[in-house]
Formats: structure tokens, C-alpha cells, sequence
């Protein structure tokens, strides 16, 4: 059930007054310790162009700092399969494009595994804005950030998310359990119960851990199985 966001700062509520939100407050499930502020996707918004625009030259957040360019998020935007990942990492910031180091070129060939091309999927992070050192955003950063992704899925609206990793996943899902017990099974986006979500390893794990490579197959299996089902 949906509450009054009244932990949010006073700067973070006029944020969304400003752009027409109505903030909400989703209740974590067992495992999180805190409630998440979830937004409403702006009203009137109907493009990308149109989030990118709302977006602007960001400086919400402390991470505009240090970044070279903002990573909006790439791809086809009426992609039916939609991957979130955390946040950019050294290459992707240098160039405003997810997934382009390492992790990304793994990214790439599970796609390839799947058949489609990244002009066919959407790719995008939980933030937008390279952390330090590749450090895992903070709550601030992430609470920042949402707002415009969770615009981008409503107006994309997909018809699967593939959460790569644990901050991916447990923002979408609104559970903070390991992730070796969220990958593997269908979710539903916290905020958005119709979109069906799998949460998988990051492809940066893999690159450490190549033998969880099949564990991750065997996720896209089922996500393509439940893709051709709902045809
Ligand atoms: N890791 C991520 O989570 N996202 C990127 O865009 C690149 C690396």
C-alpha cells in the first residue's frame, strides 16, 4: 500500500513537485530494512527525448561531480527486453553509452545468445552517472536517479526486465535478498506488478566468475521461453 513520503527531504519532494510527480513510498519486502521512495512516472511524458530533456545537464546528485558524460541509456525504445545494470563504469562514461567496457562486451554476446542485437534490446542503470571508482551508488544517488529510469520504463513499456546484478535487482524488486536467491525466478517490478522481471548476475561477476556463465543461460532460457509463451 502506498504512503505519504514523509522521510524525504524537503529538496527531494519539491524535485517532484516540480515535475508534476506524485511521490509514493513503497514498503520494502521482509529482508529491507528502510522504505524506498518510488515515484510516479511525470505526467505528460511520453518519449525518451522528452525524460532526457526533464533530465538535463543533472546535478541532483553529488555523483555530476566527477563525471565525464551522463549514460541515459541505449537501444531500441519499443524494445520488448529491457536490462538494467548498476551504474557506468570508466569506458561508459567516456563515451555516455552502457555497456561498453568489459562487462559489456559479455553483455553483448549473451545477447547475441538470445538472438536479438542491441539495436533490438534497451539498456540502461540504476544510476546514470559514473560512482567513484566504480563504488556502489548510494541510497541518496540511487533515490536521485529512479525517478527517470522508472520514466523510461513506463514509456518503453517492456514486456521483460533483466536486472543484471544485485543493486539492479534488489531496487526493481524491492527485496534485498542475496542474489543468489533472486536470480533464477520471474519477479514483478516493485512499482509496475505487470512487468515481468528476471534477475541474473552482472556481467562484471561473470568476467570473475566464468563458470557462473550456464547459471546465466540458463536465465535467459527461461526469460526467451516466457517471451515465446506470452506471444
Ligand atoms: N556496469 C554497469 O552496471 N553498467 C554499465 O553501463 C557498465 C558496467
Amino acid at each position: 500500500m502506498a504512503q505519504k513520503n514523509s522521510h524525504l527531504t524537503k529538496e527531494y519532494q519539491g524535485l517532484w513537485k516540480e515535475h508534476g510527480l506524485d511521490a509514493v513510498v513503497l514498503k520494502r519486502k521482509k529482508k529491507q530494512k528502510k522504505t524506498r521512495g518510488i515515484p510516479k512516472a511525470p505526467v505528460g511524458t511520453k518519449s525518451l527525448a522528452e525524460i532526457q530533456i526533464w533530465l538535463g545537464e543533472c546535478r541532483r546528485c553529488g555523483l555530476c561531480k566527477e563525471r565525464d558524460k551522463i549514460v541515459f541509456g541505449s537501444g531500441n525504445p519499443k524494445a520488448k527486453i529491457l536490462f538494467i545494470g548498476e551504474g557506468p563504469g570508466k569506458a561508459e562514461d567516456k563515451s555516455g553509452v552502457p555497456f561498453v567496457g568489459r562487462a559489456g562486451v559479455l553483455l553483448d554476446k549473451i545477447i547475441e545468445a538470445m538472438s536479438l542485437t542491441r539495436d533490438e534490446v534497451y539498456i540502461a542503470n540504476i544510476v546514470k552517472c559514473r560512482p567513484p571508482k566504480n563504488r556502489v551508488p548510494t541510497e541518496e544517488e540511487i533515490d536521485r536517479c529512479l525517478p527517470f529510469l522508472q520514466s523510461q520504463i513506463k514509456v518503453i513499456q517492456p514486456k521483460m526486465i533483466v536486472t543484471l546484478g544485485l543493486t539492479a535487482s534488489s531496487i526493481l524488486i524491492g527485496d534485498d535478498s542475496p542474489m543468489g536467491q533472486l536470480r533464477g525466478k520471474f519477479h514483478k517490478v516493485a512499482w509496475s506488478p505487470s512487468i515481468p522481471l528476471m534477475a541474473t548476475y552482472h556481467p562484471a561477476y561473470l568476467l570473475r566468475n566464468p563458470a557462473a556463465k550456464k547459471v546465466v543461460w540458463d536465465d535467459m532460457k527461461q526469460v526467451l521461453k516466457k517471451m515465446k509463451e506470452s506471444h
